[in-house]
């Protein structure tokens, strides 16, 4: 009896849970996909395999929705392949990060926002737009097609590394100013948190980062890349503008690219209202199985 009631009750949580389910993770990717593919003409790629598919990529597993494109970057694609034609691109990788550079096992279990295993919704540009489109398209992005309130983001840019020879990214700042944000909204960091590389070597380049702040009470700015639950990030917008091939030797790309990434787990959770990616419907579905089955 005690075991049924138990169940009941469970089952009673799980179905609140889902009804606040405001806005399902299949519609959070398609809105994202949908506005770029059909207002600023970019072309759909499916995710590649989460086992890389060539040698020498640097990871074990994909860890970012740039691996399949790294020829790109590096200009290195073979002329009449179908990667030649790629100017404007979305689409939804599947990532792994248990190893490397990018290791996030030992976040995962300690807070609400990392996992192994999760989906990166990102928009690239191969040569063609740079730093002003790719924030103007995640301002608008994010502001009227996804809803936030303005006030609760937070936007972080690289303030240079005097040992590696790289100027502050002042244009980043300046655009986000341009477009309204304010200086209060804007914040510098350094290599860890703003410079973003695949691996040791490889395409690399200064990024800013769009953070969220899940209590709005304009205090947000302080808690910003200090690993809380409260302002977390949500998309990273990278301009690859180097080629790494040591440790402290960049050589500036032929050409200018763009590669975001936008935590599909986090921004579902964020329009849900929820501080927990485990609170939205990419989990719970699990959650019930296993309660279920281990009752
Ligand atoms: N490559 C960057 C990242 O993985 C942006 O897509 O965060």
């Amino acid at each position: 009896m005690f075991r049924v009631r138990q169940k009941l009750i469970r089952r009673a949580v799980v179905n609140q849970t889902r009804s606040r389910h405001a806005y399902p993770s299949k519609d959070v990717r398609r809105l994202f996909i949908e506005y770029f593919q059909n207002q600023h003409d970019h072309l759909f790629v499916p995710s590649s395999s989460v086992i890389p598919q060539r040698k020498g990529e640097g990871t074990y597993f994909t860890n970012a929705g740039m691996n399949q494109f790294k020829p790109l970057f590096l200009g290195a694609v073979p002329p009449g392949s179908l990667m030649a034609n790629y100017k404007r691109v979305v689409n939804s990788q599947k990532c792994i990060r248990v190893g490397g550079k990018h290791n996030d096992l030992d976040d995962v279990g300690h807070d609400l926002s990392h996992h192994t295993f999760f989906e990166m919704l990102g928009n690239w540009s191969f040569g063609d737009y740079f730093k002003r489109e790719s924030c103007k398209m995640a301002l608008e992005l994010l502001t009227d097609v996804y809803k936030l309130p303005r006030e609760r983001l937070y936007f972080t840019y690289f303030h240079g590394d005097a040992t590696l020879n790289l100027p502050p990214d002042i244009e980043s700042q300046t655009i986000w100013l341009e477009l309204g944000i304010p200086e209060s909204q804007i914040l510098p960091f350094g290599m860890k948190d703003n410079f973003w590389d695949m691996g040791d070597t490889g395409p690399c380049g200064p990024c800013t980062e769009i953070h969220y702040d899940h209590i709005g009470e304009g205090g947000g700015a302080k808690l910003v890349n200090m690993d809380s639950s409260d302002v977390v990030e949500i998309w990273n917008l990278v301009f690859m503008q180097y080629n790494r091939f040591e440790i402290l030797f960049l050589r500036p790309l032929a050409n200018h690219h763009v590669d975001t990434g936008l935590g599909l787990e986090r921004l579902t959770a964020v329009l849900k209202g929820s501080k927990s990616n485990y609170d939205t419907d990419l989990f719970s579905p699990l959650f019930e199985t296993i309660h279920d089955v281990s009752n």
